[in-house]
């Protein structure tokens, strides 16, 4: 079976690409590279012995997307390809949508030309909003969006959920992920943000490496036991065997699925400071800073489903994901360019 990957060289797709590469499958990565590097392909190799077809090509681009479901035969795609910034979609929204939406209505018309009508899409817990439910089901009712990016998912879903009722030939799995953090064991892959991260993993790396000076805490004045705000933080390798787990529910007649991806567990942002200072023997000096516009206080899944129907738990503790994102970081202080 042949997986074709969009952002495939991103940080969630490139840990996808090695274990479905170590589960036995063959892969094709496109990715236009507009967020991650080309670099990544060598670290994959060396970590599964396996070659990586890739392709330098855009979702939004017809004739890139023509030639590889031409040159290749292809059975399912996992569509990771798209903008992720939520503050930066605030400021740019045309390109979000754009990007975003109008990138996989492309790769979704040239799929069903081919007759590809197998899809397994990167959603987030951001479609919730503020949720009406902690621990968040997947019957928790989906919630008002606080930034265009988070739109471009909440949308999409609707889309993707349409396109699946009035074709049933295609078979669609939603999957919800929490906070991915974490990076490969061999320390040789992981997240690579362009400029000041923005999220707090990222943030607390760099700070513990130097680049950063301290982090900020974004508000200590919410309603959860110390103040800070509580997400379900997931170790990226566990996300990435979730959606070997989830090529399952692309059998023919399935129709449409949707997951959420978490532990079920939520760890405020000084619970992460201290399990990572724990862990690495490194202090993270902090300050308490405003909170930041359109968070909220408290996100974790309730994670049952996935683990009743899929048969996948996330394996990776708190200790486990702050090890790895520090191994990462330590040994590639400036990431893929070292
Ligand atoms: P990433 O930026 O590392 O990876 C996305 C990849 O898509 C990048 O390599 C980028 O170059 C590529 N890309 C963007 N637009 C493209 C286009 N038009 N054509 C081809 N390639 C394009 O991000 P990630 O963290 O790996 O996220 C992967 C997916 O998961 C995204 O859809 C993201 O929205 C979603 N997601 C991420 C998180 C998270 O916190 N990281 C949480 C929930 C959902
Ligand atoms: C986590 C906690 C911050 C940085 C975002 C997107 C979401 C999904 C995952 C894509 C919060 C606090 C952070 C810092 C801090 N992405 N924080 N100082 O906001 O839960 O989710 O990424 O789909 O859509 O919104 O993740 O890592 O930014 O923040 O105090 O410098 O850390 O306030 O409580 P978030 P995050």
């Amino acid at each position: 079976m042949t997986i074709l990957v969009t952002g495939g060289t991103g940080y969630i797709g490139s840990h996808t690409v090695v274990e479905l590469q170590n589960a036995g499958y063959d892969v094709v990565v496109m990715d236009n590279l507009c967020n991650s590097s080309m670099k990544v392909l060598d670290r994959i190799e060396a970590i599964t012995g396996k070659k990586v077809p890739f392709y330098e090509a855009d979702i939004r681009n017809r004739e890139d997307l023509e030639k590889i479901f031409s040159n290749e035969k292809i059975d399912a795609v996992i569509h990771f390809a798209g903008l992720k910034a939520v503050g930066e979609s605030v400021q740019k929204p045309w390109e979000y949508y754009e990007n975003n939406i109008s990138g996989t209505l492309t790769l979704l018309d040239e799929m069903r030309k081919h007759n590809v009508k197998n899809i397994i899409f990167s959603s987030s817990a951001t479609v919730y909003g503020n949720p009406a439910i902690i621990p968040i089901t997947e019957e928790c009712p989906k919630g008002v969006c606080t930034n265009p990016y988070g739109w471009t998912k909440h949308m999409l879903e609707q889309i993707l959920t349409d396109i699946q009722k009035a074709d049933n030939e295609w078979n669609v799995v939603l999957l919800r992920y929490f906070n991915p953090i974490g990076a490969h064991k061999s320390g040789t892959m992981g997240e690579n943000p362009n400029g000041i991260p923005n999220n707090l993993m990222p943030y607390i790396t760099q700070v513990a490496v130097g680049k950063l000076d301290h982090l900020n805490v974004f508000g200590d004045d919410y309603d959860t036991p110390d103040g800070t705000g509580v997400r379900d933080y997931i170790h990226v390798v566990d996300l990435a065997k979730g959606h070997v787990k989830a090529l399952k529910k692309l059998e023919p007649g399935t129709g449409l699925s949707l997951y959420n991806l978490g532990t079920g567990v939520g760890y405020s942002v000084l619970d992460i400071v201290k399990n990572f200072e724990e862990a690495n023997g490194v202090k993270i000096p902090y300050v308490i800073a405003p909170r930041r516009a359109g968070d909220i206080a408290t996100c974790y899944s309730d994670a049952s489903k996935a683990e009743k129907e899929l048969g996948w738990k996330a394996e990776n503790g708190i200790r486990e994901m702050c090890e790895d994102s520090w191994r990462w970081q330590k040994n590639n202080p400036n990431g893929y360019e070292d």
